[in-house]
């Protein structure tokens, strides 16, 4: 076998075998196919597509590239939560210590964030001391232990998908939806859960940006999980302003803690009520979806959800004690408004600017190996549909830097639409995919 025959049928819109596939994947990982090669390859995917058995069949060789993490050790089923992706979207901050209240054991594997979305790792490293580097074993033991741990993606963890994603990322072929789902569901099967709930984005953050893209590849996650034998949903949610206020890691963190409080900005709250519900409902923890709502409600207003955060965070190694006082997270130096040009309603704000923002401000990388200022980012005043009179605050940047609080400022406003007459109001849950 060839790559270059691969690459050439592909190029010429012709369907891969398994066998093909597997070569490729088993190839690239040891280094054997150079990345000009991968690239290519990519790349003619990206024009000519890929069938639901070649997606399959990627997948598969993905998550086989590397360990697959058994958890049989740890008791009760295992669900994990996976999100394609957004802008202030710190969902397994609040999720995670919800879902583990109510008794689902959270075994979960999360990424960094890169390009102008935000990932849960950074934003757990504003607790100072906080690591995601655990052992196998001190993984599963937190998990029986307390209900939750995180860890990130490891080297021997879908190797593949981490090296094909690093190129994707630099030759313009993240946003596909064969290459998106396999990336993803790879990740999940090799992470070793019983069950996964998807939350797929749509909209002017996402990397779907069309709701009818946002379901195909719901549709393709799902029946690759049910495929290999998994309990996959997946919810697709409007990406098409930030969620919640707060854009940035240690605001964000602030958020999910509020959240946890009973103070949750409404989009996010119903985020987590129906990722949560359908965590319950898929961990046998609840009949109905109102049932599993209740519960989670329930955690919230005990404190037991808060409680579960800071228990997790010591056990990662981080300060506990910033969940009870955030006073003890980074914070910027200078926080100063973006005043509305006009009056009027709210119409638009392009979702992935506002990540560009951050990203202006220090809060995101444009390269893997960045440091990032966890302090940073924008905290939002006015959502789509809000009347602002002129002068009001749309937003509060908090910046360490005056230059770039000011670029990231006049970017902001580029973004964000006034109209004299209300938005039409669109459902921020679309659909849920079973
Ligand atoms: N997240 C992933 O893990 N992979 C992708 O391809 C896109 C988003």
């Amino acid at each position: 076998m060839r790559m270059y025959d691969i690459i050439m049928k592909k190029r010429n819109g012709g369907e891969l075998s398994t066998e093909e596939i597997n070569f490729f994947v088993d190839g690239y990982t040891k280094g054997v196919i150079p990345d000009y090669q991968a690239s290519a390859l990519m790349m003619a995917v990206y024009f000519q597509k890929m069938t639901e058995r070649e997606t399959l069949a990627l997948t598969m060789a993905m998550a086989g590239s590397g360990d697959m993490l058994d958890l049989s050790e740890i008791q009760g089923t295992k669900v994990d939560k996976h999100s394609t992706g957004g802008v202030g979207d710190k969902t397994s901050l609040a999720l995670a210590p919800m879902a583990a209240a109510c008794g689902i054991p959270v075994a979960k594997m999360s990424g960094r964030g890169l390009g102008h979305t935000g990932g849960t790792i950074d934003k757990l490293e504003s607790f100072p001391g906080f690591t995601t580097a655990l052992t196998r074993g001190q993984f599963i033991e937190n998990v029986n232990r307390i209900g939750i741990a995180i860890m990130g993606q490891t080297a021997d963890l879908a190797p593949a998908d981490k090296k094909l994603y690093a190129l994707r990322d630099v030759t313009a072929t993240v946003d596909n939806m064969s290459l998106i789902a396999s990336s993803i569901m790879s990740k999940k099967l090799a992470a070793g859960a019983d069950a996964i709930v998807l939350d797929v984005k749509t909209g002017s953050g996402a990397f779907m940006k069309e709701e009818r893209d946002a379901k195909a590849l719901a549709q393709e996650m799902v029946r690759i999980g049910k495929n290999a034998g998994r309990r996959t949903i997946a919810v697709i949610s409007d990406m098409d302003q930030p969620l919640g206020y707060a854009v940035g890691n240690a605001l964000e963190v602030k958020e999910a803690i509020e959240t946890l409080q009973g103070r949750g900005p409404a989009d996010f709250v119903e985020l987590c009520l129906t990722l949560g519900s359908r965590m319950l409902l898929a961990g046998g923890k609840a009949e109905t979806a109102q049932e599993a709502e209740e519960k989670l409600c329930k955690v919230i207003a005990d404190g037991s959800a808060l409680k579960k955060l800071a228990e997790f965070v010591e056990a990662q190694g981080g300060n506990g004690d910033a969940v009870y006082n955030t006073g003890l997270l980074p914070e910027a130096k200078i926080v100063c408004p973006i005043p509305a040009p006009v009056s009027g309603y709210i119409n638009h704000i392009i979702c992935d600017e506002v990540g560009i923002c951050s990203l202006i401000l220090g809060g995101g990388r444009e390269t893997k190996e960045n440091m990032i200022d966890l302090s940073v980012g924008l905290v939002l005043r006015k959502k789509v549909g809000d009347y602002v009179k002129a002068g009001e605050p749309l937003a509060m940047i908090h910046a360490n830097d005056e230059n770039k609080a000011e670029e990231a400022a006049k970017r902001y406003l580029k973004a964000c639409s006034i109209l004299d007459t209300p938005p039409v109001h669109t459902a921020f849950i679309k659909e849920i995919i079973t």
